[in-house]
């Protein structure tokens, strides 16, 4: 696929005398995160991560890693030159952690706002997807470190993951779902894909992910010639012959799993060819090659990469760039010399949400906050700040101080016990923060633990206990929870905060301080290649002030403010990996909270700290709001960049945003009796709010920006083959300013099922104060094409296409129509 020759394209030849079991061990992981060397082509252990956060490191790896900023954000600036940049930090920071293959980006897309992964996916549009992907794949990988294209196929929801059939409509297959992997393949020249959790009806096959001859082999392989590694998703395989045979290359993790021996054997019998493993194993010394594996391991890079100048500079450029202006009545941007006092409030504030929940976290190496940014920002400005209420419903971790041993050793006691409930081993003590007690004995089925917590301040605190599986928990000897459900390895895919889960317990301290004996006797989990072991993990809160009263004294002080700035949000037990939302309501009672301080102070902005859709019911009676993201490590100065203008928020909605629950399309992404119905078809994001005609809070690609605009001079020329759209821009304003020039496509009358409009192209034009500037965006062949159901093929109908020029995908403010025949347009 290279244009030159390299060794990565030479093809694999099996020695002679190559044993069999040693290109099968090649096959799957040697570890959770590596594989085996293979010496026989000269490869050293490969290294895979996750992404797309940033890149984690394996195992012990305790370094901090650069932390971006969410997709969905990388998304909103609709900036692939940034997306390049971020490219480059991603295979630096990939080099520095001896990396190899990043796991990101997610090219599912984000077909429900409930999806669980959603501010893990770019856009709900494919369009979008693919041209940011592709451009952060190509920039990675310039840098010699590989990408790895996932979920494939149709993980978009997160309910029963492992299982669900996603059945995709051979047209929304293809014009929707497999278009942004179409474009990494062939565009991006991706290294690597990973094969999703669930099943997958295609209309020619209904099988898991990672058996699917059709998708893989036919498809992704055959007909768009993808000569680099299929891996399944973590534990996601559970078959050797029908996944060997359906195509894909490698099992993770490792050392376990189905293929192995039983793979071996299968050669053995003759159920498969020994080529069909040469192939994998071709690919994977070729994925080696391609990343530089048959050299010794590459000397440490910088190792200040995530806290250096330029990194932190990227990520505050890309937070500001990112942030959608949803409303302003002319507040923003803040004057540093008009700003006297404000208050600063919400529970977002205190803990902004820098990333989501799941497999993607990375340990950042700073947390930059809103409160130290504003400061700075504006140092001569009084800052108070509140709460107003928490945002979650979960305690906080306990201070390990508060927890001892029966007999005063700092921590709690755990003890193995075997079927009998005998002991085995003596007790040991773990630190009260330690929620995973990993490698448990063989012979221990479940364990007791004794945790002695020491209440010091008076009054009413909670006290959560999660613990994982079969469990009976006892508070001062009294039964709060007990549960005869054991937990299998699906606990490790339910990566939230959530988990686990277990029972909250009031306790009221009264005046005096006391003690509270927690006691839990649980199983030990039996987790394959993760390992046996126990979650037990203490929550605690001091519940000194009241929701209430937190909500008055909030109010209280943006009255007396200038201004107030409410920092409202998710949380990581709403937004993560493992589950989908129920509700796209904001938590506990921020809404509450926002309308009491705009009551209170109208000179109030909001800020929305999340990824994913929430209803903002008050959205249009606040002076200004700003989505924020899942901003990563520099959230704080990125967010007071934007504020002051000192970095534009240009960032345009990558998805529509719902006034009401009732509205939205795809309201959830639950299988019904184990089936999802891609019924919507090619209807996904904005096609379905324009197809049923209701109308979003804010519609996809909507941002206002600090600038104002015109457009005028809409032209278009070319063929199929490489249309151009011109259109000439004027920044009306007195800023500088930047706009995302967006260009839809409509085919009024079209016999064939379309989208009543669709991206189809866009670019970003920066302009000064009062001047304008002509632009070009080019739109792919691509853009045209359907895909025809009887013919299995692409295609472009002849007849009326309108092209339209705009701010959003209803704000079109220039339009052009044309007729095409016999391949050729004509325009109006
Ligand atoms: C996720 C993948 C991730 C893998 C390894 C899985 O649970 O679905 O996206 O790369 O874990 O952490």
């Amino acid at each position: 696929m290279n244009s030159t020759t390299t060794l990565a394209d030479e093809t694999y030849q099996p020695r002679a005398d190559s044993p069999l079991h040693e290109r099968i061990r090649l096959l799957t992981g040697a570890t959770s995160w590596t594989l085996h060397p293979f010496p026989e082509a000269n490869l050293r252990s490969l290294v895979l991560s996750d992404g797309p956060i940033g890149v984690r490191g394996v195992d012990e790896d305790e370094r901090p890693s650069a932390q971006m900023p969410s997709p969905s954000a990388v998304a909103a600036t609709w900036d692939v030159e940034l997306v390049a940049r971020l490219g480059e930090l991603t295979a630096q920071e990939a080099k520095r952690k001896g990396v190899d293959v990043v796991l990101a980006p997610v090219l599912n897309l984000q077909r429900t706002p409930v999806g669980g992964r959603h501010f893990e996916a770019y856009s709900e549009d494919p369009f979008l997807t693919g041209v940011i992907a592709t451009r952060l794949i190509a920039a990675t990988q310039s840098f010699g470190v590989a990408m790895c294209a996932k979920h494939f196929l149709g993980n978009e929801s997160e309910t029963d993951r492992t299982t669900y059939i996603a059945r995709i409509p051979e047209q929304a297959l293809r014009e929707v779902y497999l278009a942004p992997f179409e474009r990494a393949v062939r565009v991006g020249h991706v290294w690597s894909v990973m094969s999703a959790y669930n099943q997958v009806d295609d209309g020619i096959q209904i099988a898991p992910a990672t058996e699917h001859g059709s998708l893989i082999n036919d498809l992704l392989k055959g007909e768009w010639g993808f000569d680099g590694v299929v891996v399944s998703d973590w534990l996601a395989t559970n078959s050797t012959v029908a996944s060997a045979i359906g195509g894909l290359d490698l099992v993770m993790p490792g050392p376990d799993g189905p293929w192995g021996q039983a793979l071996e054997a299968a050669v053995a019998e003759g159920l498969i060819d020994e080529s069909v493993i040469d192939d994998k194993v071709e690919r994977v010394v070729r994925l080696g090659r391609r990343v530089g594996a048959t050299l010794p391991a590459a000397a440490a890079v910088d190792e200040n990469l995530p806290t250096d100048a330029a990194t932190r500079h990227l990520l505050r450029e890309t937070i500001a760039r990112s942030t959608v202006v949803l409303r302003n009545n002319g507040t923003l941007p803040l004057s540093p010399s008009s700003t006297e006092t404000i208050a600063l409030i919400g529970p977002n504030a205190i803990e902004p949400f820098v990333q989501g929940g799941g497999s993607a976290f990375v340990t950042p190496p700073y947390a930059s906050t809103p409160e130290a940014a504003l400061r700075s920002a504006l140092p001569n400005a009084s800052i108070t700040i509140h709460r107003g209420g928490a945002g979650r419903r979960h305690a906080r971790a306990i201070d390990p101080d508060l927890v001892t041993t029966p007999d005063g050793r700092a921590g709690y006691s755990l003890t193995f016990l075997d079927e009998a409930g005998t002991p085995v081993g003596a007790p040991i003590v773990v630190p009260a923060d330690e929620g995973w007690n990993r490698g448990a004995p063989e012979s221990a089925t479940s364990a007791h633990i004794e945790a002695l917590v020491t209440l010091r301040t008076t009054g009413p605190h909670n006290i959560d206990v999660g613990v994982a599986g079969a469990h009976s928990v006892r508070f001062n000897g009294e039964t709060v929870s007990e549960s005869p459900t054991v937990a299998d390895h699906d606990i490790i895919l339910d990566s939230s905060a959530n988990n686990p889960d277990g029972p909250v317990v009031r306790v009221d301290v009264g005046d005096a301080p006391r003690q509270v004996l927690i006691e839990s006797t649980q199983q030990v989990v039996d987790a394959g290649a993760y390992g046996r072991f126990v979650r037990f993990v203490l929550r605690h809160d001091d519940v000194a002030s009241d929701i209430d009263t937190e909500i008055d004294e909030a109010v209280a002080a943006a009255r007396q403010a200038d201004l107030a700035i409410v920092i409202v949000g998710t949380n990581e037990e709403t937004e993560s990996e493992g589950w989908d939302r129920s509700t796209l309501a904001l938590p506990a009672r921020q809404n509450e909270l926002v309308d009491r301080v705009v009551a209170a102070n109208p000179n109030t902005v909001v800020i929305v700290n999340a990824g994913a859709p929430v209803i903002l019911p008050w959205l249009d009676r606040v002076a200004a709001v700003l989505w924020w993201w899942l901003p990563g490590q520099e959230a704080g100065n990125g967010l007071a960049d934007a504020l002051l203008g000192v970095t534009e928020p240009s960032g345009r909605l990558p998805w529509t945003l719902p006034a009401d629950e009732s509205d939205v399309p795809v309201p959830d992404g639950r299988p019904r009796d184990g089936v999802i119905e891609y019924s919507e078809g090619i209807h996904v994001g904005y096609r379905g709010w324009d197809k049923l005609g209701r109308k979003p809070a804010r519609e996809f690609g909507f941002g206002l920006g600090y600038g104002t605009w015109r457009y005028d001079d809409l032209h278009v020329s070319g063929s199929p083959e490489g249309v151009q759209v011109r259109v000439t821009v004027t920044n009306t304003s007195t800023r500088d300013a930047r706009e995302i020039v967006q260009v839809y496509l409509e085919a009024p009358g079209s016999s064939t099922d379309r989208p009543l409009r669709w991206l189809a192209g866009f670019t970003i034009a920066d302009v000064g104060a009062g001047s304008s500037a002509v632009v070009d965006v080019d739109v792919d062949r691509r853009a045209f094409e359907i895909w025809n159901v009887d013919r299995h093929r692409w295609e472009i109908p002849d007849g009326a296409y309108v092209f339209h020029a705009g701010r959003s995908s209803r704000d079109l403010r220039q339009t052009i129509a044309a007729a095409l025949k016999d391949q050729r347009f004509t325009f109006a």
